[in-house]
């Protein structure tokens, strides 16, 4: 099916926008009052009928469920119910202070033009997910991301200002320190099979695939926390507006995943024309980086940032001088080697 880019960017119509907390949000509401991601009207059905042509053609899509990821959460949501009970909401206030700023910057993805993929692929691509990349796929989603410039509506960075807004307060502490990345750093020449600019653009689709599948993780996560009712209890209602805010954020996302996990699965299914004039598989290709990226982002980055954040910790409980609360804490790690204080 080849879709026009005004099609991909189509809306639906709504019956109600998608406000909450003060914020004007993309999106809306059907007249059951159910929320309906933006530019979806027919991006849905475009990326479900091109996986149907990629599994007739015998390839299946790639394993891009949470599982792949070695690690859950820290802290834990007992360690994070514990802590907020004590008043002590400044680590969850700067997760999701940090979550937003960084999904402004995935905005960057609307200004993406891929090369032309069909100049090294032997097969014809044009009724695939990989020939609409640059007929608004990136556009759409850097928009979900960090919002369209012409729009009023906020996207996801304001949706997630207004889940933190609704649990810990607005301007409860003071912005955190917001890494500089949370891709795979640069490497060397990795696929020297392919184009440089084509490697840099699969790179790029490895990395925020993983990005992707890492952030539904850590929805559960806010979600599950949100939806307890033994936390946040002076403010229930507005827990359960901020998990609802969370599960549209997570409803957006579901597509972001579908369209990387089927362009990827896409190049792996075909057969590309080497630089030095041979042909060779995608998935001889790919597979190694892949399994580069699914290591990265679910060991290393995840090691990283457990140990900045234990330092974190390991200040918040010298500052609280409570060797009880620290015990407890650590009791409730689901990996004590991983998690210790
Ligand atoms: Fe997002
Ligand atoms: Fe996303």
């Amino acid at each position: 099916m080849i879709y026009t880019k005004e099609e991909i960017l189509s809306d639906h119509d709504y019956a109600q926008p998608n406000e909450m907390a003060g914020y004007l949000l993309h999106g809306g509401l059907n007249e059951e009052g159910n929320y309906i991601s933006p530019r979806t009207r027919i991006r849905w059905k475009a990326v479900n009928q091109w996986t149907q042509i990629l599994n007739d053609r015998g390839h299946e899509l790639l394993d891009c469920s949470v599982e792949i990821l070695k690690h859950d959460n820290f802290p834990s949501l007992n360690q994070a119910k514990l802590l907020l009970n004590q008043g002590e909401g400044q680590f969850l206030w700067n997760s999701l202070t940090i979550t937003g700023i960084i999904e402004a910057r995935g905005r960057a993805l609307a200004e993406i033009e891929a090369p032309n993929f069909q100049d090294i692929i032997v097969e014809d691509i044009s009724d695939t997910c990989l020939a609409h990349m640059n007929k608004g796929l990136f556009i759409a989603h850097g928009f979900d991301e960090g919002g369209d410039p012409d729009s009023d509506q906020g996207a996801h960075d304001q949706m997630w200002f207004a889940a933190r807004d609704l649990l810990l307060g607005k301007d409860a502490y003071p912005i955190p320190e917001v890494p500089e990345s949370i891709g795979r750093p640069a490497q060397e020449r990795e696929m020297p099979d392919l184009p440089i600019e084509h490697e840099g653009i699969l790179n790029l689709l490895l990395d925020v695939l993983m990005i992707e599948i890492r952030a539904e993780s850590f929805f559960s996560y806010c979600m599950n926390l949100a939806k307890s009712d033994d936390v946040f209890i002076d403010r229930r209602e507005d827990a359960l507006l901020a998990g609802d805010m969370v599960s549209r954020i997570r409803q957006d996302e579901a597509i972001h995943v579908a369209y990387l996990n089927l362009l990827v699965s896409e190049l792996r299914s075909f057969t590309f024309k080497t630089v030095d004039g041979l042909e060779k598989k995608g998935s001889e290709i790919i597979d190694p980086l892949w399994k580069k990226m699914v290591q990265w982002h679910g060991e290393e980055v995840h090691r990283e940032s457990v140990a900045i954040r234990s330092e974190e910790f390991v200040k918040l409980f010298d500052k609280i001088d409570n060797s009880n609360l620290r015990n407890k804490f650590n009791s409730l790690s689901t990996n004590s080697e991983l998690y210790s204080i």
